[in-house]
């Protein structure tokens, strides 16, 4: 039997192909114009990095990072020898600790300037059971910014995201902005101990998860999928009540400031997000057509101690990631635009020897016009066949290719310097000389 893909995987071809490529452009535009600038990072990372960035509490780093060993630790693993910490390695789950770590690692964080605006776009993988708009690998577009804690660059971010969303054809108005502040050290302690409390004085509604998480992560317990534990926890003390004089100042200049944007936002007290290196501002935006349980297209927020975490200098940072896939079922749902941005798909059937070599150079002259997609018939030859196949066999090839006209090219066109051109969704015919086709087709048209 032949092999097949991992579980959870997909491979991208196609209108997906075209609409990925469509969304890292969309990407580039929208935060090139907000002066953030491209990077790419490994798509492993050592497993530290994840563990003291993410947070070791967290579902993503204790049950669905996919680590990895080079073929001689496996052995060494084998035979019962240590594995150094530098050997142990993990795809990447996410993108913001591998762009914080390369920000540090680099020295791009220069504290007197401006603060380090970085985007990057790629795969990112994590062991969670399949679903529609939940895989193992999926694809990330996010942006990391880092070296300060002004509160318009939270609000930034949360515009660049909608605007991105809007540029991919994603209908916002079936979006929902859900918007929170997770306090800082100062704050959060007392609200831990708060929610920590609540769990134990409710023991017998909360499942035996929640209850080990109580001692390690409380706040977790906010997404726990039991329905005993969500009806519980909708009792729960919010964090609102336990915000620092800091924090509410700070919550409420980036309400100002989307309130300034026509940005609409709903505040949600339990929104806590599925890492643990989040301060302040949370943020995640669910799209409420057809999605299903996996609704969330984009999230992110302030992280302002992950680049001390990982050993850097103590500079608060801030970011967002939003799921291509889910963006793509969100783009289908929505409806908003055309579902590719389609190039005008020409066909040329050329139907003998002479014509065919015209052709050809016809096919190579336009490579690369970006105004057409040229194709013809380049299947290898049968045996005792000639090469020049029927206009029957060409025509079925051309529709099968979606290409929207045929020029066709016998000797009579040859011989007039001018094509049959045959519409393939009506089927009427016209003729066009070489002349007009080079403008009227913007084609490159050979000398013969
Ligand atoms: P996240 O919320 O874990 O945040 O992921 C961001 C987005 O990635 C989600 O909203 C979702 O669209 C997509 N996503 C996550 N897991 C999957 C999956 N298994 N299958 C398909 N799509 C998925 C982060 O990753 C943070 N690093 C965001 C961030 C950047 N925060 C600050 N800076």
């Amino acid at each position: 039997m032949a092999i097949k893909r991992p579980e959870g995987t997909f491979d991208l071809f196609g209108q997906e192909m075209q609409e990925w490529e469509l969304f890292k452009k969309c990407a580039n535009e929208t935060f090139g114009a907000a002066a953030y600038e491209l990077i790419q990072t490994p798509t492993f990372e050592k497993t530290e990095l994840f563990v003291r960035g993410i947070g070791d509490t967290t579902d993503v780093v204790n049950k669905e990072m996919y680590s990895a060993l080079s073929g001689g630790n496996i052995e060494k693993l084998k035979s019962g020898e240590e594995i150094s910490s530098k050997a142990q390695l993990t795809l990447r789950p996410e993108g913001t600790a591998g762009a914080v770590r390369a920000a540090v690692e680099n020295g791009w964080i220069d504290q007197a300037s401006q603060p380090v605006r970085i985007w990057y776009a790629g795969p990112m993988f994590r062991a969670e059971r399949p679903q529609k708009g939940r895989q193992r690998q999926f694809h990330q577009i996010g942006i990391e910014c880092l070296g300060s804690n002004d509160a318009s660059l939270d609000a930034q971010a949360i515009v660049l995201m909608m605007q991105l969303f809007k540029e991919f054809g994603i209908d916002v108005d079936k979006c929902t902005l859900h918007l929170n502040s997770l306090g800082c050290e100062k704050c959060r302690p007392a609200y831990r101990e708060a929610v920590k409390k609540f769990i134990h004085t409710n023991t017998d509604c909360m499942c035996e998860t929640c209850m080990e998480r109580a001692e390690k992560n409380p706040l977790r317990s906010f997404d726990c999928k039991n329905p005993e534990c969500k009806s519980a926890m909708q009792n729960a003390p919010l964090i609102d009540q336990y915000l620092c004089d800091d924090c509410k100042a700070h919550f409420a200049k980036v309400k100002q400031f989307l309130d300034l944007a026509n940005c609409k936002y709903e505040i949600d007290a339990t929104l806590v997000r599925g890492l643990d290196y989040y301060t302040k501002t949370v943020f995640e935006c669910t799209f409420n057509d057809g999605l299903g349980a996996q609704n969330a297209i984009g999230g992110g927020g302030r992280y302002d101690k992950l680049a001390a975490e990982i050993g850097g200098p103590d500079i608060p940072g801030l970011g967002f990631a939003v799921g291509f896939e889910r963006c793509l079922l969100a783009k289908k749902a929505s409806a908003s635009k055309s579902f590719a941005t389609k190039r005008k798909g020409l066909f040329i059937i050329p139907l003998d020897e002479n014509a065919k070599s015209f052709a050809e150079k016809m096919f190579v002259l336009n490579s690369f016009n970006p105004e057409i997609k040229l194709d013809m018939d380049l299947r290898p030859e049968e045996t005792g066949q000639t090469c020049v196949r029927s206009l029957k066999s060409q025509l079925k090839l051309a529709n099968k290719s979606n290409a929207e006209t045929a020029l066709i090219l016998g000797s009579d066109e040859m011989e007039n310097k001018c094509f049959t051109v045959r519409n393939l969704e009506t089927h009427e015919d016209s003729k066009v000389s070489f002349d007009d086709a080079k403008k009227a087709l913007h084609t490159s048209i050979p000398q013969e």
